[in-house]
């Protein structure tokens, strides 16, 4: 008797079915973090050379991914999430990210501090520069933060000043413009080069390029001069905040650092300082923890929308992650 086509075709249909329900029952784990990670490079159009590469960054991206659920699970009062640099590990997050080649000196030139005799118990008790009208928009590169603040500040007008004049213009050498290095460095050549000019006029290119002088002398936004805020003292750092946005240097490079995604980021944190952002204002959480609220410029998929907020009046002088070790700020 002949078997009907219909039927065998329906069974070696069964057998394929079969066969492969087994196969994917055993690597159900793994085809739903491939599905994952299918997705997250497409939303970060991330483009990998070849399957070797594309392995290699998933298994980081796994492990990554472990780490965010099970810090997460602890519930604590900060969080981590899936962001664009979740296929790097820590030590790529670090050269890439962070400046740990450009050591900041521990010696500062002393300067003056002019808000030393402000009256703390006369601060307000929360401070966001952004509901002013004092911060631009959250950039995907190097920031001026500090610098626009202190223009908006004294002129009224909020101006997104180039980065990019920065890092090729800036003869120090320090590429990172006014996120790198010394960032009192930064504050010296704006000084000298008579301000800086526009994000729009001199637009970010992400790599070290020749210094165009003939755009980088229309210059839109100078400063006068910069003051460092008295170092280790997170009260002084208040006083600054409190009447301007501050530049501070922090050990960006952690783990907790990279995958950051909300709330009051406090516990361990190194002080190894090679990543600058801004200080632009400080609350208190219905819990009642005090934070810093800061600017980073890492994009809009990092932290809260740009933004992070690290405890405030920790017990260790340095403030967390080493924010309160070197701040300083424009003057106008
Ligand atoms: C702070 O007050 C002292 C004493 O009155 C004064 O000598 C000093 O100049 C003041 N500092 C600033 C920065 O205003």
């Amino acid at each position: 008797m002949a078997i009907p086509k219909a039927l065998l075709l329906a069974i070696v249909g069964c057998i394929c079915l079969c066969s492969s329900a087994v196969l994917s029952a055993r690597e159900l784990g793994d085809t739903a973090m491939v599905e994952r990670h299918e997705q997250w490079m497409a939303k970060f159009n991330r483009v990998y050379k070849d399957g070797t590469e594309k392995a290699q960054r998933f298994e980081v991206f796994k492990a990554n991914v472990a780490f965010i659920e099970s810090f997460n699970a602890e519930n604590r009062k900060f969080w981590l999430g899936v962001n664009q640099f979740t296929d790097l590990t820590n030590d790529e997050f670090r050269a890439t990210k962070t400046n740990k080649g450009l050591k900041m000196s521990g010696g500062r030139a002393p300067t003056g501090f002019k808000y030393s005799n402000v009256s703390i118990d006369a601060l307000p008790t929360a401070v966001d520069w952004r509901t002013k009208g004092v911060v631009t928009p959250i950039k995907d590169q190097g920031q001026c933060v500090a610098t626009e603040g202190i223009v908006k500040l004294s002129t009224g007008k909020l101006i997104s000043l180039s980065e990019q004049e920065l890092v090729d213009c800036d003869v120090h050498g320090v590429d990172q413009g006014c996120e790198g290095g010394e960032m009192d460095d930064a504050f010296k050549f704006i000084i000298k080069n008579g301000g800086l000019t526009t994000e729009a006029n001199y637009p970010y290119t992400a790599q070290d390029g020749q210094c165009k002088t003939s755009i980088a002398s229309n210059s839109v936004a100078t400063i006068k001069g910069y003051e460092d805020v008295p170092a280790n003292d997170e009260s002084s750092l208040m006083k600054a905040v409190a009447n301007q946005p501050v530049s501070v240097a922090v050990d960006g490079g952690d783990v907790i650092f990279q995958h950051y995604s909300g709330g009051v980021m406090t516990g361990s944190c190194g002080t190894d300082l090679d990543h600058g952002i801004a200080a632009i204002g400080y609350g208190m959480t219905s819990d009642g923890t005090k934070y810093w609220l800061l600017k980073n410029s890492w994009g809009t998929t990092w932290g809260e929308s740009g933004y992070l907020r690290m405890e405030k009046d920790i017990s260790d002088k340095s403030g967390m992650c080493g924010l309160a070790m070197q701040p300083s700020y424009p003057t106008e």
